[in-house]
Order: structure tokens, then sequence, then C-alpha cells
């Protein structure tokens, strides 16, 4: 055994989650269940880890996910797996092993979970990070791609986001692909002795990925490539026509862009990103796209699908409003060690009468004053507690409360402070909630 070292840290990359962040992220996430569930869309759950050989064959081997960001390793069997670096793989391996063919159609769903990728950290980059997804499966016009983006911009306009766009592209599919895969090897061939060997293997491999280069040099060559637009098919010029009248039919702001070819290499038509201007350099909350290839490639029957995935880290840093409701919050405060029966039986009481609200008990029984103090920092320190406080009371029950059955209740932010029978909670509560 070697020298015992440091204290133990998280590694690299990861975050922990403590409240009131925690609350924050578990209230995006009863938002995201409150708005899916309204469209009809039910939750999956996939596991973390999966054969490593499923992201290869969806992701795709040349992508930079599959190439050198996905956390491999054989099991105590020799199997290998790898921790999920993204769900859509997950959601249609496992919807193709339940018999998807039998399933009627169409099938929403959505999730909410870790991923991992093996990235260099920083500011919202991280090696375990949590996505909000959604998938639908089963529609292939331009009305599917119309609700997941509606929906999409439902469920952010909740949150408070009021100005985001989404830039919008269509990636050809089978011969246009290969056609205009050929033209953006032709415009930068001339130019490729700048770049360098992973670029270049890029460009002879899966020219398309020249989009995921972070290299400057790469970026300035593609200012001037063929555009994808440009090579369309009849089928997917009127699909992107008609999701765009959709759009704006229904209001969701959007802008074009052939240069949003995504990552990951199941994408055929449609394919779209939100960037915010609050985050830093990692500024796209979230990313999607249709892959109508995807079921069949993963040996189910050919099923047309689309859905999204967003970085529920950078959504959460990006967010100006709090998720999280308020609530009326009670200190319920034993004035010594004598008192606290008293109290618990109080809390209990409480708990009943004004469901909904938070009821906390001093259990330290340390007197008035400790007690004051803590309430009043709820008010004026709010981010230390888990809770969002709509009101602020503290309920003190000293000898005199629990001789005579009665309590004391003392609102923080006006200071003013009433005293009653025990008997009167629920009337003096209802009250207090109607002021
Ligand atoms: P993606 O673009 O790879 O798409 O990831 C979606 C979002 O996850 C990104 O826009 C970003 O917000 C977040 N994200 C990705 N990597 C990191 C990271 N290292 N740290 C923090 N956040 C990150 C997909 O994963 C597709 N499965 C989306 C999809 C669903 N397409 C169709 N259905």
């Amino acid at each position: 055994m070697g020298a015992v070292s440091g204290r133990l840290r998280a590694p690299k990359g990861t975050h922990d989650l403590l409240p009131p962040d925690s609350e924050r992220f578990a209230a995006v996430e009863a938002t995201a269940r409150r708005v899916f569930s309204s469209y009809g869309y039910g939750e999956i759950r996939t596991p973390t880890f999966e054969s490593t050989e499923l992201f290869a064959r969806s992701v795709g081997e040349t992508t930079d996910i599959v190439h050198k960001e996905m956390y491999t390793f054989p099991d105590r069997k020799g199997r290998s797996l790898t921790l999920r670096p993204e769900n859509t793989a997950g959601v249609v391996r496992a919807l193709v092993e339940a018999g998807i063919q039998e399933a009627p159609r169409p099938i929403r769903l959505w999730y909410a979970g870790s991923q991992f990728r093996y990235e260099q950290p920083q500011a919202g980059r991280y090696r375990e990070f949590r996505q909000i997804g959604v998938e639908l499966l089963g529609v292939g016009s331009a009305a599917g791609d119309a609700e997941v983006l509606i929906m999409l911009f439902a469920f952010l306009g909740e949150l408070g986001f009021r100005d985001l766009v989404a830039t919008l592209n269509c990636i050809p599919r089978g011969d246009a692909r290969a056609a205009f895969s050929r033209a953006l090897q032709e415009h930068v061939r001339p130019r490729a002795s700048a770049l360098g060997d992973e670029d270049r293997r890029r460009l002879e491999e899966n020219p398309l990925r020249l989009y995921d280069s972070k290299d400057p040099e790469a970026a300035k060559i593609l200012e001037g490539a063929p555009a994808t637009l440009d090579f369309l098919d009849e089928g997917a010029r009127a699909h992107h026509l008609r999701l765009q009248e959709l759009l704006r039919e229904a209001g969701v702001r959007f802008v074009e862009s052939s240069a949003i070819v995504r990552g990951l290499d199941y994408y055929t038509l449609t394919v779209f990103e939100v960037a915010s201007e609050r985050l830093g350099a990692q500024n796209a909350i979230l990313g999607g796209g249709r892959y109508d290839g995807l079921v069949e490639s993963l040996g189910g029957q050919p099923t047309p699908a689309i859905g999204f995935a967003i970085g529920e880290d950078r959504l959460v840093a990006a967010m100006e409003a709090d998720a999280r409701s308020p609530r009326p919050v009670f200190f319920v405060i034993p004035g010594s060690p004598a008192d606290v029966d008293y109290a618990l039986a109080v809390s209990g009481a409480i708990r009943a009468l004004a469901p909904g609200s938070v009821v906390e008990t001093d259990l330290t029984a340390r007197g008035f004053p400790k007690g004051l103090a803590r309430a009043a920092a709820a008010l004026e320190k709010p981010e230390r507690y888990a809770f969002r406080a709509s009101s602020v009371r503290a309920v003190l029950l000293g000898a005199d409360e629990r001789e005579g059955e009665r309590v004391t209740v003392k609102d923080l932010a006006t200071g003013s402070q009433r005293s009653f029978a025990r008997t009167a909670l629920g009337e003096e509560l209802g009250a207090a909630r109607d002021r």
C-alpha cells in the first residue's frame, strides 16, 4: 500500500450537486416532465452503460465522440462496455429489443440522466454531464420535426427563456449526401496541407466531420465550402420548406445555417441547435435532429425518427429564473429541550394543515434567538437553503405555549407576531394564506 494521500476529490470533469443547486435541477426536470407529458411523451430510462459496439454503430466510428471521448472498459468477463456518451442510441436499442414493430406509433419518449464524454473540462464542459432529451419515432413528415421543436420552445418558455433562436439545417441523404461529401472533399483537398493530421483523416474518411474541427484553419477553409442546402434532393427540400412553414405558423424563431452538421453520424435531413449568449465558449444549450436510418441500422424495422438533447448543466447555468416553486416556510422552534416533544407535534399538525409548505423543526433546541437567526437567514440568504420561500414564519414554542396548548407565530418579513390556541392553527394558517 502506498502512503496515505491527501483529501479525496471528485474525479476531474465531474461536479457534485448539493442543495439548492440539486433542487434547481430537480425543478427543471419536473418542468420537463410536466410539459413533455402534456404532449403525450412518456419517460424512458435506459442503462448508464451499453455495449461499446452500440455507439460505434450509431454515433459513428469516425466521430470525435467514439474516436476519442468514450469511457470504455472491459467487464470482468472481458466484454467491452462503454458509459453512454449520449442517450439516443440506448433508446433505439431498447425499443428494438422490446419489439418496436409491434408498438402503436408514433412512439413519444423523453429522458433525463447523466452522460459521459472524456473531453477537456472547462466552464460548461464536463466529463459527466446531464441531458434532458426527447425522441419521437414513427413520424417521417415535417409535422414530427415541428412538434418536437414547438414542444422544446414551450419547455424553454416555461423556464423563462424568451429570446432563444434555433439554428436549422438540412443534411442531404443517400446519393445527395455522397455528392455533397465529394464536393466538400474537392473544396478542401487543394488546401489540405494547412490542416493537421486529424482533419486530414476526417477529410478522407468522413468529410462532414470537418465541421467538428476545433482548428481555426479548418473553419477558415470551410467558409467558402459548398452548402448542404444546395445538395438537397426534391423530397428533402420540400421537407425542409414545410418545416419552416410550420415553425413560422407556431411562432418558433429560427435561422438557417449550412454550418450546423452536428457531431454524430446518424443524422439525416433536419438538424438544429440552440445556443445562449449567457454562456461562454461552450454556448450550445441543446442539439438535435432527424435520424431516419438509425432504427433499421440497429436491427429494427425502418422507422423515421427525430429528437433532441438539452445539456442540463448549461441550461441551468443560462437560466435567470429559478424553476423552484415558492413555498410557505415554517421554522418550528422549541424554547428549550423540554419543548421538543411539543414542537414535533405542532410541526406534524402544520404539515397536515398546510400541504406544500416546508416545516423545519429546530431539533438543536438551543433557544429562540438561535432558532430565529436561522429563520431570518432563510429570508436574507436564500441561496443557502434547498427551498425557495414565499413566506417565512417562526413558530415559537416555549414552556408557556406548551403548558397552555398555545402557539406563537412570527412573520419574519413583517415582524408581526400572534399567539393563539393550538386548536386554532388551521384557521390561522388559512387566514395567513388569504392575507
Ligand atoms: P449532442 O449535441 O452531442 O447531441 O449533445 C446535446 C447537448 O448536450 C449539447 O448541446 C450540450 O448542451 C450538451 N453536452 C454535450 N457534451 C457536453 C459536455 N461535455 N459537458 C456539458 N454538456 C454537454 C446528442 O447527444 C444527441 N443524442 C441529441 C439527439 C437526441 N439527437 C436526436 N435525439
